[in-house]
């Protein structure tokens, strides 16, 4: 009789496949596990710090098989103050170990966002050629001129460490950039033009990103700006970041911009666009084909979720890696300050690989989670092939656990029909995902998913990210930790990035559609073990 209801389940979850072993199934059911408060929200495999308030990622270099990751941080109290460089460090991206803070606000002001390079060869002479100094680029942002309304509140400073970038020193002759009468004025990202030998170091200057080259670190001269109605300009422009890409399988080089912007992304709030173009070594010129393509779309995003914020990618990645290493911060300044953790706030998006994909003369970016992340795979599940007649349950809580999973898989024959993918418990609860392929979107739907209680702008409509053409098949693939899911669909060329705040652990993962039979091809559960 066991055997049988057995038998009866492995047909109910996996119609047509076959039966998952009974080794398989994971003996802790995480259904029984009881957190802590400070615990129930707490990601598995997303950096968070221990205590206190972070937004942004700042400075990420890579140097001596560590990863250095700096974070905008106020350590006293968990919504946003008196901004401090918070630092973390890793080997692989995917596990960090948080260090003492790097840098502190001081007289000058607040240490906002900014960047940090290795400067190789002693250009700043702060260091030497054998201890090649760690320069970070960052703005003050003045409190006391903020009060008074005054203009020049922001400015570029450096900082140069002689301790791969475990202490700062502060230079003496801050600001490298003084303030041009613009009161948002922030966000310097440097990276080195090897094209043209020299630093070039872009910020957001309100509504436009303006660019800056130099050949030591402590002597900038701005050399043109960008951004004068083109792209998408609902708010003021912060945190950018540029860099050359090669575009993939040639020897075809771009520069690429990214630039954030608050409010207006594409699902209102928090969004980051990017720009695709040349670069003289003075001024960026976009790609005529990517202008064109910017008359359809008047803007193209990096992650179209609520969620991803911020972004900048790791700097002194050797050669012989190659790869563009990007990862952003997984909230939104509608809500971010109110979401409902005590004793941390502010989580980072899984680090992704940015690729450059040139495609019927159109330059996209494509990202994906570093490789790394499969290393932490501990138990895999597979299923070769679904037929759906409208609904299935793909999987449960006996057989996986969903705190931390990779999905992957192929969904196909779809018709002009809404295809839904859910997360749930059993207390009503719901995450929930999918394509709706009669109005060409995808979409994340988490105004099921918990608590919502802290903001009317956090889940007061789907998000949606849209698609040119109907498609019969889409490849997908997903990060489920507790409170994040990402989603890259068709290799990283669409994403979408959400929080959500589920009161009770996810017991299944159910697929369907509204009127039509479908299939799903290779679908890889990949449960991940990481803490
Ligand atoms: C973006 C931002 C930056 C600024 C920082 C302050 O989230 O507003 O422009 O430097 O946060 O914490």
């Amino acid at each position: 009789m066991k055997n049988l209801i057995f038998v009866m389940l492995g047909l109910f979850v996996f119609i047509g496949c076959k039966q998952i072993p009974k080794d398989e199934k994971n003996t802790s059911q995480n259904d029984d596990k009881i957190y802590s408060e400070e615990e129930l929200y707490k990601p598995n495999f997303h950096f968070t710090p221990k205590k206190g308030w972070m937004n942004d990622p700042n400075g990420m270099f890579y140097l001596n098989e560590y990863y250095h990751l700096y974070f905008q941080y106020y350590p006293d109290g968990n919504v946003w103050g008196p901004m401090h460089w918070g630092h973390a460090i890793s080997t692989d991206m995917i596990t960090w170990r948080e260090q003492p803070i790097a840098i502190f606000p001081d007289e000058k002001g607040y240490i906002f966002s900014g960047s940090a390079v290795v400067d190789v060869n002693n250009s700043s002479g702060f260091g030497s050629q054998a201890n090649p100094p760690i320069i970070a680029i960052f703005t003050y942002h003045d409190p006391e001129i903020e009060k008074k309304e005054g203009i020049d509140v922001e400015s570029q400073a450096i900082a140069y460490s002689l301790d791969e970038g475990r202490t700062f020193t502060k230079y003496a002759n801050n600001p490298v950039i003084k303030n041009p009468e613009i009161r948002d004025f922030r966000d310097p990202k440097v990276t080195w033009d090897a094209f043209h030998h020299q630093w070039v170091l872009v910020l957001a200057a309100q509504d436009k990103a303006f660019f800056y080259g130099s050949k030591n670190l402590k002597d900038w001269k701005l050399l043109s700006d960008f951004g004068t109605n083109i792209g998408a300009h609902g708010g003021v422009w912060e945190c950018p970041d540029f860099f050359p890409m090669l575009v993939d399988g040639t020897e075809e080089v771009k520069w690429v911009l990214i630039q954030s912007l608050n409010p207006g992304g594409f699902n209102d709030g928090s969004g980051t666009q990017y720009f695709i173009g040349d670069f003289d070594g003075k001024t960026f010129k976009l790609d005529p084909s990517f202008q064109n393509d910017l008359k359809e779309e008047q803007a193209f995003w990096i992650d179209f979720g609520k969620d991803n914020y911020a972004g900048v990618t790791w700097s002194n990645i050797p050669d012989t890696d190659g790869r563009k290493l990007f990862m952003g911060w997984m909230s939104n300044w509608e809500y971010a300050q109110a979401v409902p953790t005590e004793k941390w706030r502010g989580s980072m998006t899984v680090a992704r690989e940015l690729k450059l994909f040139k495609t019927n003369n159109q330059y996209r970016i494509f990202s994906l989670p570093v490789k790394e992340i499969s290393n932490y795979i501990s138990k895999t599940i597979n299923k070769e092939l679904l037929t759906i007649d409208k609904e299935i349950i793909l999987t449960t809580n006996e057989l996986v656990n969903f705190e931390s999973l990779d999905i992957q898989f192929k969904i196909k024959d779809l018709k002009e029909d809404l295809y839904t993918f859910s997360f749930q418990n059993s207390k009503g609860e719901n995450l929930k995902f999918g394509i709706n392929n009669k109005e060409k979107y995808f979409f994340i739907d988490r105004s099921k998913s918990g608590d919502l209680s802290f903001s009317e702008k956090f889940a007061p409509k789907i998000s949606k990210a849209p698609f040119k053409t109907k498609h019969s098949d889409f490849q997908v693939r997903l990060l489920l930790d507790k409170t994040s899911i990402e989603l890259f669909f068709n290799n990283g060329e669409t994403v979408m990035t959400e929080i959500f705040f589920m009161q009770k652990p996810i017991e299944s993962f159910s697929v369907k559609s509204e009127n039509s039979k479908f299939k799903i091809e290779n679908l890889t559960i990949n449960e991940l073990n990481i803490n």
